[in-house]
């Protein structure tokens, strides 16, 4: 049976631009301002970055532009947009299954995204206190190991970002996501703008812009082509159908290709303004970017530690990271409400606690696998956190990608795709289809059975 429109009005962003905004939040977040400095600093600076904008552009751009032309197409929650589209092209209602795996793919992200966002929020404190000032390299390490250690502290920051993130939510789409990514997209990219100018005056800055753009062919790894491949979807928000719900909110007038190109360019903007910016800094205190994960809780503290206003700099940063977090995780949220809220009549503040109250429940698996539960590992390999956060950005989201490239590519009318893009140019169209056809399903698979490849070496 198909579900009927009872919805009357079904809320809409205010302008094109506001789309952009609410979109250009959800991709621009940890993936930018945490991932992307170490993934580059580990996988050799420039050559990762050209992998990434041929990745971006060849295989994520028409993914993003597949989730919003089937958003706005369907006009629904996630579910009923697939099941309506399926219907309006004659194919299995089976399709909604996509929706169903996006949905447990989001709360999985929410989940330890929470907990990395808190980790931000207690270092945003810290810094701001001035309690990592002057403090040895040695102290600082101890100060996050201790922070890992203790799940109490963990949980705090955990539980205070879930608040936040269902304060926003639980006021819908103009009032709360709207609103909040006016402000603090301004402000995030304020942030990146003043640490680019201390940057500038480190007297490292074009040692950061050459490691940025220091191209090694020798570099490209197998292992460099799948980071690269893999974050492309991660730092786009692809794959998880959060922006298939945020085009459900758009008008037929604006133009999806604007839409994807502009929050294609704000994602690279904001990730190349980081990796500018804190590689001098790390640079003048002779440290280096190619320490993984640790980077931005370890050993950039370092820095901060001893520069003069570090404190303020630090803080700035943080904040930096907690706003980026902050919009995404309001993406990872929103989809999931309006499934509970559009399909199954829940009110959109009780679906918000009930989902907040998943993710919260959900992250202190996170939470406790660093500390308490630090041995348990899941074929003897990976830690909870780990699990949950290797599974659901390097396999979910590339399968949600996949089978949305071949719903739009292979399922969906031309028709239906060709007015929805509304493309000027009949060889955009063409180029599109044929990306989304062919090169994104294939690039997919190669992200989702090289780490299988390796497995059967015996690499793992
Ligand atoms: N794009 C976000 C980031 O870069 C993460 C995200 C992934 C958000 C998937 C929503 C959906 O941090």
């Amino acid at each position: 049976m198909l579900p009927s429109f009872s919805s009357p009005v079904r809320s809409k962003w205010s302008s094109q631009f506001a789309f952009i905004l609410v979109s250009a939040g959800a991709a621009i977040g940890l993936g930018n301002i945490w991932k992307f400095p170490y993934i580059l600093g580990s996988r050799g600076g420039g050559t990762f970055l050209v992998l990434h904008l041929v990745f971006i552009t060849l295989i994520a751009l028409p993914v993003l532009l597949a989730e919003l032309l089937m958003g706005r197409r369907g006009h629904q929650n996630i579910v009923t947009s697939i099941q309506l589209l399926s219907s309006e092209t004659n194919a299995s209602p089976r399709w909604q299954g996509i929706g169903w795996l996006c949905s447990i793919t989001l709360i999985l992200i929410l989940s330890f995204y929470s907990v990395v966002a808190g980790w931000a929020l207690a270092y945003l404190t810290y810094s701001w206190h001035g309690d990592l000032t002057g403090l040895s390299p040695l102290a600082i390490e101890n100060v996050w190991q201790g922070f890992l250690a203790n799940p109490v502290a963990m949980l705090f920051w955990h539980s205070i970002f879930i608040l936040m993130v269902m304060g926003v939510v639980a006021k819908g789409i103009h009032q709360g996501i709207e609103k909040a990514s006016k402000i603090l997209i301004p402000v995030l990219f304020m942030i990146l703008i003043m640490l680019l100018g201390y940057a500038t005056g480190t007297g490292h800055f074009l040692e950061g812009i050459q490691y940025l753009f220091d191209i090694q062919l020798e570099k490209i790894t197998p292992q460099t082509i799948v980071a690269a491949m893999g974050h492309a979807f991660f730092t786009l928000s692809i794959g998880a159908g959060s922006l298939l719900v945020y085009s459900s909110y758009s008008s037929k007038s604006f133009s999806l290709g604007e839409v994807a190109v502009s929050v294609v360019l704000m994602d690279f903007l904001a990730s190349t303004l980081t990796a500018v910016s804190i590689f001098p800094i790390l640079f003048s205190h002779g440290l280096k970017p190619e320490t993984g994960p640790g980077l931005t809780f370890e050993i950039l503290p370092i820095a901060f530690s001893t520069m003069e206003g570090g404190a303020f700099l630090g803080g700035l940063f943080f904040l930096l990271s907690v706003c980026a977090a902050w919009t995404s995780a309001i993406s990872l949220a929103e989809p999931l409400v309006a499934l509970l809220s559009e399909r199954y009549k829940v009110k959109r503040i009780k679906a918000t606690l009930f989902i907040g109250f998943l993710a919260w429940l959900l992250g202190i698996l996170s939470i406790l696998s660093f500390n308490l539960w630090k041995s348990f590992k899941i074929f003897g390999k990976w830690t909870l956190f780990v699990s949950i956060s290797d599974f659901s950005s390097n396999i979910l989201l590339p399968i949600g990608g996949l089978l949305i490239a071949i719903f739009t590519g292979w399922i969906l009318h031309r028709r239906i795709t060709r007015e929805e893009l509304a493309f000027q140019n009949e060889s955009t169209y063409k180029a599109w289809r044929f990306l989304i056809r062919w090169v994104s399903p294939l690039g997919i698979l190669i992200i989702l059975l090289y780490p299988v490849y390796l497995f059967i070496r015996g690499y793992f």
